[in-house]
């Protein structure tokens, strides 16, 4: 199959992205590189807080920075995730990280990748981990984005 984009530059980025996470409640660190339909890559790390649900995922971090950035439609998401940046599992996103994603793609065609290493990874459609999900779409007089 063509690679429609580069899955070992997102991965890096979202390894690079890793160091900066903000996490020394959980010491989990998650990096997130986020490719959006223009082309560009956006970066998150998780940033925890003294008051824990204040705290904010690396994936979500990403997706408001591109989204800020005036950024609409994601193409895919590269996510690593680990204790004192071990990545020994294949760091998946959580629900509400998944719903993030939904407002902004078609689950159908969003690529989302959990790796390890730029060489180690899987890689699904949101759509497998979203299945039947509610998206803007179902809101009436909401089918377009702003
Ligand atoms: N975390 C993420 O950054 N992304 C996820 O999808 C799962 C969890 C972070 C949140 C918290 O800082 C730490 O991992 C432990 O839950």
């Amino acid at each position: 199959m063509e690679k429609d984009f580069d899955r070992e530059e997102l991965i890096r980025k979202a390894l690079e992205q890793q160091k900066k996470a903000y996490a020394p409640y959980s010491e989990f660190f998650v990096g997130a590189a986020v490719l959006m339909d223009s082309g560009k890559i956006y970066t998150g790390s998780n940033v925890e807080n003294a008051s824990f649900p204040a705290g904010c995922c690396a994936e979500r971090t990403a997706i408001y920075h591109a989204v800020a950035c005036g950024e609409r439609k994601i193409r895919a998401i590269a996510i690593v995730g680990g204790r004192k940046g071990e990545n020994r599992t294949y760091a998946a996103p959580c629900g509400v990280c998944r719903q993030v994603m939904r407002e902004f793609c078609n689950p159908k065609e969003m690529t989302v990748i959990l790796a390890k290493t730029p060489e180690d990874y899987r890689e699904m459609k949101l759509e497998d981990l979203l299945p039947m999900s509610f998206g803007p779409e179902h809101l009436p007089g909401f089918g377009g984005k702003a």
